[in-house]
């Protein structure tokens, strides 16, 4: 297959080295021409372009028969999610809408559901966003799945979208929590009972590809491990590990979360597993992490900052 992925990065480029070794050909599309020589050692063809800004995709090669929008803001405001999510995927597909792909993948975000009760959240259940950033991402996804007009009709060309909505991301140099543990910032709030939904990298790679595959155009899959883990489980694993103090508490500030838009939920991949067949390599943190710590250890680069006492 020809394949395109926008935002060749952290997820896009690993991804596209995979789909090089399945047989396919890639194209990595990115801003900085200095990525230009790490994605063609890769076997990528790169594309410098910047999906906010139309008149530079019109550099990309025609036709495509898988597409993949892993553009990220990497945190920023409810406006940059505006212009990089909203807007840069709709000017891709209207610039897809002339050569229609055959499946078209975009990594939403778990963010979409508020719930902050500690429920099982499954693709049905409801999405109140509690921040705008993440407002920004469902109306990314309705404007995918042609749902963002009146009467649900989409005003934009249309494209086979499946949508993954994708929980906190970790592996190599990522996993915000498990760096604040090793530097001892970590702190559990309150009893630590609220849950973390996961994914390792290599996972994710996975789904992705499963949904190019066998995704149904117009669903939505969670992509998220097994196993939701909750903040106190999560660091007395990693207490136990690594040797090391479970992390002082600190009282859960209701209000700071609120703005924060932290959530409390356990998300499914039910559905995923059930209609893409994915099998995941990292099932649950445990697996997960075990891997990146024996990598971290194996690179001699495990540095576990000793205990305050
Ligand atoms: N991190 C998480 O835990 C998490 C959770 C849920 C969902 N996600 C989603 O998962 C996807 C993959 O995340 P990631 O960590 O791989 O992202 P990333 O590496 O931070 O960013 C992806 C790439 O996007 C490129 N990019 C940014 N703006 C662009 C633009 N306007 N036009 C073209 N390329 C642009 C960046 O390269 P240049 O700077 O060179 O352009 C970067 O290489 C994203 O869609 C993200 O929103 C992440």
């Amino acid at each position: 297959m020809k394949c395109l992925i926008a935002g060749c990065g952290y997820v896009g480029l690993p991804l596209g080295r995979e789909l090089i070794r399945l047989g396919h050909e890639v194209y990595g599309l990115r801003r900085s021409a200095s990525a230009e020589a790490e994605l063609t050692a890769a076997g990528i063809k790169p594309v410098v372009a910047d999906i906010t800004r139309r008149e530079t995709l019109a550099k990309l090669p025609n036709e495509f028969d898988w597409v993949v929008n892993c553009v990220s803001s990497t945190g920023g405001s409810a406006e940059d999610y505006r212009q990089i999510y909203l807007q840069g995927t709709r000017n891709l597909i209207e610039w897809l809408s002339a050569r229609r792909p055959g499946k078209f993948v975009y990594t939403s975000s778990t963010s979409v559901y508020g719930q902050t009760d500690g429920s099982l959240v499954k693709e049905t259940s409801p999405t109140e966003p509690l921040v705008d950033t993440a407002k920004v991402l469902l109306e990314t996804e309705k404007v995918l799945l042609g749902t963002s007009g009146p009467q649900g009709r989409s005003p934009q060309p249309e494209v086979p979208a499946v949508v993954l909505r994708v929980a906190g991301i970790y592996g190599p140099e990522r996993g915000h929590g498990f760096k604040q543990f090793l530097n001892n910032e970590a702190r559990i709030e309150g009893e630590g009972s609220r849950f973390l939904n996961m994914i390792h990298r290599d996972d994710l790679i996975g789904c992705i590809i499963a949904a190019l595959k066998n995704g149904r155009a117009g669903e939505i899959y969670n992509a998220v491990d097994d196993e939701p883990v909750s903040q106190v489980n999560f660091f007395q694993w990693l207490a136990e590990e690594l040797g090391k103090d479970l992390p002082p508490s600190a009282p859960a500030n209701f209000e700071e979360n609120r703005k924060r838009g932290v959530t409390n939920k356990r998300v499914s991949n039910r559905k995923l597993k059930m209609e893409l067949g994915y099998q995941f390599k990292y099932p649950n943190f445990r697996k997960g992490y075990t891997a990146e710590i024996l990598r971290l250890e194996r690179a001699g680069e495990l540095n576990v900052s000793p205990d305050r006492s």
